[in-house]
């Protein structure tokens, strides 16, 4: 049988572009059945788009400047993602609040990576309010994206240790792990079929999610 097309990526950065790399490694490697399309940073200096450019996928740089709202913001955005045609668009450490236009123009189609446990430590800085909190586990989350901040039906989770001695860099590094592990996860499933966001409720496999998914790894 025929294997269906892949599915077309653009992905949002803002930044250093490793969870970006992590779905570029698991494309390399096979497991991802995606077209990345584009990568598009709203910063020009972004490490992740060199990243991009060395995978030979195109990029685009979108800044803030010249536009006199958020919203004018957005409606660029969207029309540079629309004309890659996405069916999915993957927020990978995109740091901007997005405009309730923007969120339900990609309902369904749009997710987003959160270095914590949501709905705990929605936000930024969560490392460090993760040690000044004291708990004993933090973690990672991806999630389908709404109006609220950090605040989507999340998919699939990885948890942590929290060790004597941390600090916020050590945790980070920690958690962006499996940050790797768990985007191209889901990224998978969605690329499959497997994943789909309806009526309000997270389906994988053709059944609702009560919870995450689990996906920490095994001490
Ligand atoms: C990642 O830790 C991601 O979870 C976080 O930004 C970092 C981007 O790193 N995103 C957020 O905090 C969104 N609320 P990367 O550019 O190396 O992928």
């Amino acid at each position: 049988m025929d294997r269906p097309a892949p599915l077309p990526l653009v992905v949002l950065i803002s930044g250093r572009g490793s969870n970006l790399q992590s779905l570029m490694d698991a494309r390399a490697r096979g497991e991802l059945p995606v077209d990345i399309r584009a990568v598009i940073s709203n910063r020009a200096d972004a490490a992740g788009l060199e990243r991009a450019r060395a995978a030979g996928i195109e990029t685009a740089v979108l800044t803030a400047e010249g536009h006199p709202s958020r919203e004018a913001y957005d409606r660029d955005l969207m029309a540079l993602v629309d004309r890659y045609q996405p069916g999915l668009v993957v927020l990978a450490g995109f740091m901007r609040i997005l405009s309730p236009a923007f969120v339900a123009h990609y309902r369904g189609r749009l997710l987003n990576i959160h270095p914590a446990l949501l709905p705990a430590f929605r936000g930024l800085h969560t490392h460090e309010r993760a040690l000044a909190a004291g708990v004993a586990e933090h973690g990672a989350s991806v999630h389908f994206v709404t109006e609220e901040l950090d605040g989507g039906p999340v998919i699939v989770q990885a948890r942590v240790p929290v060790k004597p001695g941390d600090t916020p860099e050590r945790l980070a590094a920690r958690v962006l792990r499996q940050e790797h592990r768990i985007y191209p996860l889901a990224v998978r499933w969605f690329a499959e079929g497997r994943l789909r966001w309806e009526d309000g409720r997270v389906l994988l496999d053709g059944r609702p999610l009560s919870r995450p998914v689990d996906a920490t790894e095994a001490a």
